[in-house]
This record gives structure tokens, sequence and C-alpha cells, in this order.
């Protein structure tokens, strides 16, 4: 590292993301809760994350897996209470992890009280909303759930009037350009960076920017994430905004301008890119999409997932490439969902392949950006696609061999949230107590990868280079620091493969810190990898 690098902690950052609900329930009612989590923290800190992204613990309505909030204020009784949610920050504080919790206010729930009182006219939070008396002639432009939805406007009987609704019709979109509407979501920024969090996971964040019906931003949309910016920073100058944006490549950059807005994007188009890299043993469309991808600047940092709790959204992928990633990891249309993606965990895709699973892992913790890894992804978690829509990826965790898995001591019959009870994926065959004695266990895989990428600064700070090879299933990419260099490669192919590395390296002392590669070099000081089936390796070195 040189002497004059800034260390940012974004940059660092080990991303896990959960939902309370399904963790631990530690007052075994069957939902998991804030007591569960508190006390799964030992956990969280030995796997080495570094950084908690909390999906909504809200009030809500449950219709849309926390989303559809009816007060931002309060944490769902069911769950918890504040003074727990306080409890949790301070201490996950203690133990060096950060907490990032969701702010969704491109829309509220329908029994939102806002709502509720917006349904009159003469209210004063009537333009809280978006309305229109007639609905429009383009009324589905921005459908998201389109086998679920047909319009983005609902008619509401006692309005009179059509509301507008970007994702189900019971979450009716706040109108986000009235300036009363804006000071609402500061004071909820305010609200909960006083408890210590260390910033906000936007949801849907180019849905908000967007002007809907008759309503029109005054000046840029974009200028108001900076106001909401500067109020995370007054309390924390460390804080950040990360943004769930799936948009195409070229438009990531005004999303960072430089720092003045979001620091983290979810890499969505290269989160696509590698499926399709994966489904066609093929390192090419890898590749391809570095040619796309912005480079975001010290300032912005690409956040890498391999799943989240939604499905696979392989929307920035041509029809044709979809097509591919469909027939491949979800053969059978009840894997698929909305018309463009798929309501699988990885595991299952890969017929439960372990090798392919820890391939998957060690991209995800190795690709230029910060991973951001699913609960149970470390553990190689499978789903349960009897489940409705996206159901089917939100089991619970799987601890142990104990009844419910140890997610919770509740009677079967009484668990309020599903747990995976078969064969193959069920927690009597993955879970965490398993893997914890196992060395070469996913879960132990994935420990180590980890604890190797907070080691090695070149896989944050580094220059980043895609190293040619005389082998197109095999990718190989290269972090440079000054002369601190680790190298990366991953074999996409079902077969051993033997690999040269066209580029000339200025020593022949690598030191291998994961993976089973063995490596030999040319006369002229080229690399060779004798790679097994779907194996990674990651190598380092000093000029
Ligand atoms: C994105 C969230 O990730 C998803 O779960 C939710 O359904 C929509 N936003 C609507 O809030």
């Amino acid at each position: 590292m040189t002497e004059d690098y800034k260390r940012y902690w974004l940059k660092e950052a080990i991303i896990y993301s959960l939902d309370i609900r399904s963790y631990k329930d530690r007052n075994n009612d069957g939902l998991g809760d804030l007591k569960g989590l508190l006390s799964k923290l030992d956990y969280l800190v030995d796997l080495g994350i570094n950084c908690l992204w909390l999906v909504p613990f809200y009030c809500s309505n449950d219709h849309d897996g926390g989303y559809d909030v009816i007060d931002y204020y309060e944490v769902d009784p069911k769950l918890g209470d504040l003074e727990e949610f306080k409890l949790l920050v301070q201490k996950a504080k203690s133990q060096n992890i950060k907490i990032v919790i969701d702010l969704v206010v491109n829309h509220t729930s329908k029994e939102h009280p806002w709502f509720l009182e917006a349904k009159n006219t003469q209210s004063p939070y009537r333009n809280y909303y978006i309305w229109m008396k007639e609905k429009p002639a383009n009324d589905r432009d921005d459908v998201v759930f389109k086998t679920v939805e047909d319009s983005n406007w609902e008619y509401c009987e006692e309005a009179k009037s059509y509301y507008y609704h970007t994702f189900y019709k019971h979450q009716p979109d706040l109108n986000v350009a009235n300036p009363a509407v804006q000071e609402e979501i500061l004071n909820i920024i305010n609200f909960w960076m006083k408890t210590g969090v260390a910033g906000f996971r936007i949801d849907a964040v180019p849905h908000i920017l967007k002007n809907k019906g008759e309503e029109r931003f005054q000046g840029d949309p974009y200028d108001v994430i900076d106001i909401w910016k500067e109020a995370i920073l007054a309390h924390d100058k460390e804080a950040i905004l990360i943004g769930e944006a799936d948009v195409e490549p070229e438009d990531y950059p005004k999303f960072f301008n430089k720092g003045k807005k979001i620091n983290g994007l979810f890499n969505f188009f290269l989160n696509n890119y590698l499926f399709l890299a994966m489904a066609e043993h093929c390192a090419k469309p890898l590749k391809k999409a570095f040619e796309r991808l912005p480079f975001p600047g010290y300032h912005g940092q690409y956040l890498n997932f391999i799943r989240n709790h939604d499905e696979l959204d392989l929307e920035r992928l041509t029809v044709e490439e979809r097509a591919r990633v469909f027939e491949v990891f979800a053969p059978c249309p009840f894997m698929r969902i909305y018309d463009r993606g798929i309501r699988r965990r990885f595991p299952p895709m890969v017929n439960n392949n372990l090798a392919r699973v820890k391939l998957a892992m060690s991209f995800l913790l190795s690709l230029p950006g910060s991973p951001v890894i699913r609960y149970g992804e470390e553990i190689g978690m499978g789903d349960d696609l009897r489940l409705p829509e996206r159901e089917s990826v939100r089991t619970t965790m799987q601890w142990d061999t104990s009844i419910n898995g140890g997610f919770s001591a509740v009677d079967p019959n009484d668990l309020r949230w599903d747990v995976i009870n078969d064969e193959v994926y069920g927690y009597q065959s993955i879970n965490v107590a398993n893997q914890q004695e196992n060395t070469t266990s996913v879960l132990q895989q994935v420990k180590k990868m980890i604890s190797t990428r907070k080691e090695q600064l070149a896989l944050n700070y580094g220059i980043f280079k895609i190293l040619e090879t005389n082998h197109p299933q095999v990718m190989v990419y290269l972090y440079s620091l000054a002369n601190e260099h680790v190298l990366v490669a991953h074999n996409l192919s079902y077969g051993e493969e033997h690999v040269q590395v066209s580029e000339s390296f200025n020593t022949n002392k690598f030191h291998v810190l994961l993976g089973d590669a063995e490596i030999d070099l040319t006369a002229s000081q080229q690399l060779i990898l004798i790679m097994p089936a779907y194996s990674y390796c990651w190598l380092s070195f000093t000029t």
C-alpha cells in the first residue's frame, strides 16, 4: 500500500444481508426477532463481516417482505422494539460491525396513515401521493411485477381517483417531488441516523427519482440524493448511502456523481453477466461486461452479489442471453418469475455442485467492489419452490440439526416462517454447526476468502486488470497496489484445465493464498495454472 493511500471503510466492507424475521427466533414465537439476531452477533464476527444490511423491520403489513411500511418510526413489535434495535447497533459497533438499514420511500403501504388521509381531496396529505381522475393511456410503462400487476394505476373508490404504484397495488407511490414529502423523508433519515446506523440502502432509487403522473420535480430529481447525503453526513462523516439501481451501466455515474451522491451501487449488470458466464462455462460474457462497466472513481464503490432476497433479475441481459441463462439455471417455468427472473437460490441452480458453489463465492469475494453475502449463502442454503413468488429464497437460517434447524424452538406447527426440511437442502444436511467442523465446507472456505480479502489490501484498493489467457473458460484478473499484487483465476469449465496467462511477470515467487491450482512458469516468465474443474485460485506476489 502506498503511504498516501486513504483507507475508506466501504472499500473494505464485507456486507452481510439478512431479514430479522428469518434469522433467529429468541422468544420462541415462531418468528425471528432482534434478540435472536443479537444472540448471533458472535457468529457474524467469527465469519468476518464488518457491515450488516438489514431489510425493513418497520411496522408493515408484511405483504412485501416489510417493504410495505405502515410506520417509519416503529420497529415491528413482532420483532422487538426501538431500545433493542439501539442495543443491537451499539453491540455491533463495539464488534466493528456497522449497520445499514433500508430507506423505503418510493412508496408506503396503502394502510399507512398518510394514504388513508390522502383519500380525502381536502387533506394536507392528498399530495403525498400521485393521483389522476382518469387512467392515462400508457398506464403500464413502469410495472415491475409484470406477471402480477397489469397497470401502474389503481382506482380508489373512496378517493374517486386513480393512484400510481410502481410495485404492488397495495404500495401507492409517494410523491417525492412534493417538498412536504421530502421533509418527511429527511425526518425519517434523521430519526434513524440518531440510533447510530451507518447509513441507508435506498430502495428502488431510480423509481423514486422519476416524474410520475402529472407531478414534476423542481430542478434535477437527483439533487434530492445530495440533500439526503448531507443529512447523513451531519450525523456521521463516514455514513453512506447505497442504492438499488437496476439500470444500464452507462447510468451508474449519475448516481455516484464523484462521491456527492450515492457511495455504493449494487452491480446488477455484472451480476447478470456473471450468471451468463457460469451458465455458459465461459469467461467471455464477464470480460465483455467489464468493457461497458464505468469505473466509479475513488468515492464510488460497486457492491457485488450472487443472490439477494429478491428474484435473480436478469433484465440487464439481452432476450437471447436471458433465454440461455433460463435454459440452464431455471429450466422449468415455475422456477421463473415476472417474465425476467429466477426465484431460486444458487446451489439448486447447479444441482448442489459444491465446487460450483465455492467458485461463485470466490467470484463474489474477489470481483472489484464490496461483496454482499446473503444470509445462508455462506453455507450453501437452498430454496423451497413450493412457496409463492420470492418467498422461495427467504426460508429460515439453518443453524444446526435441532428442531427447526435451530431457528426456533417452537413446535414446528407453530412456525411463522418457512424452514427447509428436505433431504438435500434441509437443515438436517446443510447447517452452520456441521460446516464449522468441516475444513472443506462452503462455510470454512468462505471464511478463508473473507480473511484473505481483509489481509490483501490490493483487492480493495489495487488497480484492476483482466489478464488474457489461452483458455476461453478461465477468467484471470490481477489487482496491483504499488508493488503488491493479487492474481485471481477461476476455471468455469467442468474439466481440469491448463491455462497460460499471456503476461510476463517480473517474479517467480508466487504465494498461493487460496485454492488448489498447481502453478508453473514458462521460460519467458508466463504463468501456467493447472486448475481442477470449477476451481479458483488466489495468488499473491511482489515486484
Ligand atoms: C426492492 C426490494 O428489494 C423488493 O423486495 C421489493 O419488493 C421492492 N423493492 C418494492 O419495495
